[in-house]
């Protein structure tokens, strides 16, 4: 007799979901602003951590904090929920754009992902070469081991305009540099980030409302999980590659469990099964409106979406202020 494919009962699960990462962004409201990345990153871990363990799941931290002997909370491998429901994987940045928060810049997020045991890559904390555009192409119309240049004129091609009409979102970081001269030489216009690529990865998911067509450039590999697992419910394709710099982090990989150093991953192999995605805005940003506070309450807009049905829900909420310390 054959056993039964394990459902992953993921519809009521996803709205537990947005309520983790409501709480973990109200929790960062008073630190938004103040200069302290290490206290709004708390305070967004502790209520992240909280309103997980009142979950009905058997969960596991597979993106986390950081490992265990530097993190002592939301760690990797740390079990979350009640221990009752589906074995679930977890890859969670309780705050993505520390510093985001601290200088009150645009964008920061919580994040959070859930998929079935076993479906969400164990990336390490390394970088990741990313590269990302929106639905509705070809598949792999563009590719990593294409040039910056190629890329574009490939976009472009696909996209029946001109190279000047695409617009790459990058990273700001020395790394780039040689990078950014070349999309430049191009034609294209570049959105540059200062921090914060999982949401510059989302926004190639909607590229008419924000004016970004593809994402490419290093950032970090917990992220890049991340923003596969959005991508997986928004539609688009995603492609990472890890990249080391001394034998530690190739230590690291290996201790995830990860044997081909070179591997390029598509969207699907960093993410191989249905995911639910929760984002809530912390500051105001150009795919989630940030935290607000009017006397008496507080409220939030999350980002909530299922890879199985491909929906997504933006959710407000407001909740009074007594009820959450403020
Ligand atoms: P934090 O939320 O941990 O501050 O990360 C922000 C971030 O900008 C990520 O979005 C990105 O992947 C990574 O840092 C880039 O790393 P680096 O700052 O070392 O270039």
């Amino acid at each position: 007799m054959n056993a039964s494919p394990v459902v992953f009962a993921d519809r009521m699960l996803s709205l537990g979901l947005a309520r983790v990462s409501e709480a973990a962004a109200m929790a960062s409201y008073k630190l938004v602003g103040r200069g302290d990345e290490k206290a709004a990153d708390q305070a967004a871990v502790n209520a992240m951590r909280d309103q997980l363990n009142l979950l009905d799941i058997k969960g596991t931290v597979v993106i986390g904090e950081g490992e265990r002997d530097e993190a002592p909370m939301l760690f990797i491998g740390e079990e979350v929920g009640t221990g009752h429901g589906p074995e679930v994987d977890i890859a969670l940045d309780p705050l993505e754009g520390t510093t985001l928060t601290a200088k009150d810049m645009p964008n920061a997020l919580t994040v959070i992902a859930l998929a079935p045991r076993g479906t969400l890559l164990h990336a390490p904390d390394v970088y990741m070469d990313k590269l990302a555009i929106g639905p509705g192409f070809a598949r792999d119309v563009v590719s990593l081991e294409m040039s910056p240049s190629e890329r574009i004129a490939a976009l472009a091609g696909a996209r029946g305009c001109k190279t000047d009409d695409i617009t790459v979102c990058v990273l700001e970081r020395p790394r780039h540099e040689e990078m950014i001269a070349e999309i430049r030489s191009t034609g294209a216009a570049i959105r540059l980030i200062t921090d914060g690529d999982v949401a510059g990865i989302i926004h190639t998911a909607e590229a008419l409302r924000t004016g970004i067509d593809m994402y490419m450039g290093a950032g970090g590999a917990p992220e890049g999980v991340l923003a596969a697992a959005a991508l997986k419910c928004m539609g688009g394709q995603m492609w990472g590659r890890l990249l080391f710099r001394n034998d530690d982090e190739r230590g690291r990989a290996a201790k995830a469990g990860i044997t081909d150093f070179d591997r390029v991953y598509a969207r699907d192999d960093l993410v191989t099964a249905d995911v639910i995605f929760a984002a809530t805005g912390v500051t105001d940003g150009s795919i989630l409106a940030g935290l607000k506070r009017e006397p008496g309450w507080i409220e939030t807009e999350t980002l909530l979406m299922r890879s199985k049905s491909g929906s997504v829900r933006r959710i407000t909420y407001r909740n009074p202020t007594s009820r959450v310390g403020l």
